[in-house]
């Protein structure tokens, strides 16, 4: 079976190729490399023992998106491709319509002409806003506070309206909550461009002396001890909870989102003592005002996964923080290499 995975040389992407090949899948990847490297894909390769066929494409670019789908028998796809940071959206909101809403529509337009109806897409969490309580599960209110929530949001209603209109899409609506941590290997992790904007990169970044000090956006919500408590999930469980999904929508029809978190929260606090108990490395911080925009607490209620894809988070937050921090100590500036050795694009 051939998948294809849209922004498959980025963070979560690339873990997901990861586990898609140590699964027997054979598996596309397209990629336009605006917020991730060659070398991942570089390095997917190096972990799995396996080859695979690499586009340097834009999902704007429309031939060269309909090029991938004449060369390949393609049965599903993941859709990860899609820009993420909610301060930058704020400020360029055009280019984030633009590009993840325009760039999905291309996607299922071209999609639907070569009739591959099965998608799981690359949701989030942010889809729930500002929820009035914890834990959330699927059915809560929608809303966004940011252009990048928003596309997000808009990105689920036209597909559920896509399988109104044609009752043989099969779509799985993944909303991640905070994905952290690495490969065990320490090959493949998280690259942020620039200063990072999440939480465990500007940790790592601290602890590995790129950064002086980690800004604590806040003490004084109601939480255990005044911080923001946040659903941290491993990115190789996440990555895994996209094969699970994968095989519901092969063998379905229909629309349904799912939440891909522990069900655990965590407070910034705890994640310092935490990352520097599991790192051995000192943390310096400062409390500062909070950040605008933020929710106090956000934690997934992770059963209908567990119900209804047979998939559960599996690894603590202990192995997260250990892995991130394998992956940053052994590549302080991240993934170097730009040129991709065997480019197989054509
Ligand atoms: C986590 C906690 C901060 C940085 C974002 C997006 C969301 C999703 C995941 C894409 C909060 C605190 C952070 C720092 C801090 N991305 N913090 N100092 O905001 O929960 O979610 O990333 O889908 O859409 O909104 O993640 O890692 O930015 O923050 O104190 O330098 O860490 O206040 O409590 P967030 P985050």
């Amino acid at each position: 079976m051939a998948i294809l995975i849209t922004g498959g040389a980025g963070y979560i992407g690339s873990h997901t190729c990861v586990e898609l090949l140590s699964a027997g899948y054979e598996i596309i990847v397209l990629d336009n490399f605006s917020n991730s490297k060659p070398e991942s894909l570089n390095r997917v390769k190096e972990l799995t023992g396996k080859d695979f066929m690499f586009y340097e494409v834009d999902l704007l670019d429309r031939i060269g998106l309909e090029g991938v789908f004449q060369n390949h028998s393609i049965d599903a796809v993941i859709h990860f491709a899609g820009l993420k940071a909610v301060g930058e959206s704020v400020s360029i909101p055009l280019h984030y319509y633009h590009n993840n809403i325009t760039g999905t529509l291309i996607l299922c337009d071209v999609m639907k002409k070569y009739g591959v109806k099965d998608l799981v897409f690359s949701s989030s969490a942010t889809v729930y806003g500002m929820p009035e309580r914890m834990p959330i599960s699927e059915d809560f209110p929608l809303s966004a506070t940011n252009p990048y929530g928003r596309t997000k949001l808009m990105i689920e209603e036209i597909l559920r309206d896509l399988y109104v209109a044609d009752n043989s899409w099969s779509i799985a609506l993944l909303r991640y909550f905070n994905p952290i941590g690495a490969h065990e290997s320490g090959r493949i992790g998280e690259d942020p461009n620039g200063i990072p904007n999440n939480l465990m990169p500007f940790i790592t970044q601290v602890a590995v002396g790129k950064l002086k000090e980690l800004q604590v956006f806040g003490s004084d919500y109601p939480t255990v001890d005044g911080s923001g408590v946040r659903d941290y999930i491993h990115v190789v469980d996440l990555a895994l909870g996209h094969l699970k999904a994968l095989e519901r929508v092969v063998s379905s029809t229909g629309v349904d989102a799912f939440n891909l978190g522990t069900g655990t929260g965590y407070s910034v606090l705890e994640m310092v003592a935490d990352f520097e108990k599991a790192s051995g490395r000192k943390v310096p911080y400062k409390i500062v005002d909070r950040r605008p925009g933020d929710v106090a607490v956000c934690y997934a209620d992770p059963f209908k996964a567990k119900n209804e894809l047979g998939w559960t988070a599996e690894r603590g937050i202990e192995d997260m923080c250990k892995d991130s921090w394998r992956w940053q100590e052994k590549n302080p500036n991240g993934f170097e290499t730009k040129v991709l050795i065997d480019k197989n694009n054509k």
